[in-house]
């Protein structure tokens, strides 16, 4: 029987911890989709689309990586996808309370999806999204901890909004 995993987040934008766990899962796991959530983020820098399109050609090399958006609750989505696992990251303490409440309600909304748990490697363990984007828009160095693409999009972004 093979296991499909989910790995929702909003990827606002995909960094190099959230890369290193899709990659983790794909070898624990059969087959992980990359479930980019369209409503977490009031303002998001990148839309939904860019967002799914960024992840794609990131992992474009990798088959058993499926990269989809999702509307509405997780555990709908992890049950329409049949899937078995939703995976996510913890980094450090911090963010095992929210993580925990997290699990504990997908559970009770649904008792069958397990929530499993991974560590990325331990450099990408101060990485956050919204530091990515804090550090970028102040001109600081994000070069390392994001995917080139996401590099090279924050850039556009950049100077888009500094030409309006
Ligand atoms: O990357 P994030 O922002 O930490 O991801 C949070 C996310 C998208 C996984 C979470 O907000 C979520 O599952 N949203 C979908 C709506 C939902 O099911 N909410 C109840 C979660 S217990």
């Amino acid at each position: 029987m093979s296991t499909l995993a989910v790995y929702p987040g909003s990827f606002d934008p995909l960094t190099n911890g959230h890369v290193d766990i899709i990659v983790r899962g794909a070898r624990l796991f059969d087959r992980i989709v990359v479930a980019i959530a369209a409503n977490a983020e009031k303002a998001p820098l990148f839309t939904t689309d860019e967002r799914v399109e960024i992840a794609r050609v990131v992992f474009k090399e990798h088959p058993s990586v499926e990269v989809e958006s999702f509307d509405g609750l997780l555990v709908d989505y992890v049950a329409r996808r049949k899937a078995d696992v939703i995976v996510r990251g913890l980094r450090a303490v911090s963010d095992f309370e929210f993580e925990f409440q997290m699990a504990l309600m997908n559970r009770r909304l649904n008792e069958k999806i397990e929530t499993v748990f991974m560590m990325p490697a331990e450099q990408y363990t101060y990485i956050s999204s919204r530091l990515i984007k804090e550090v970028f828009s102040l001109g600081g160095r994000v070069h390392g901890l994001v995917p080139e693409l996401v590099e090279a999009r924050l850039r556009d972004k950049v100077s888009t909004v500094t030409k309006q």
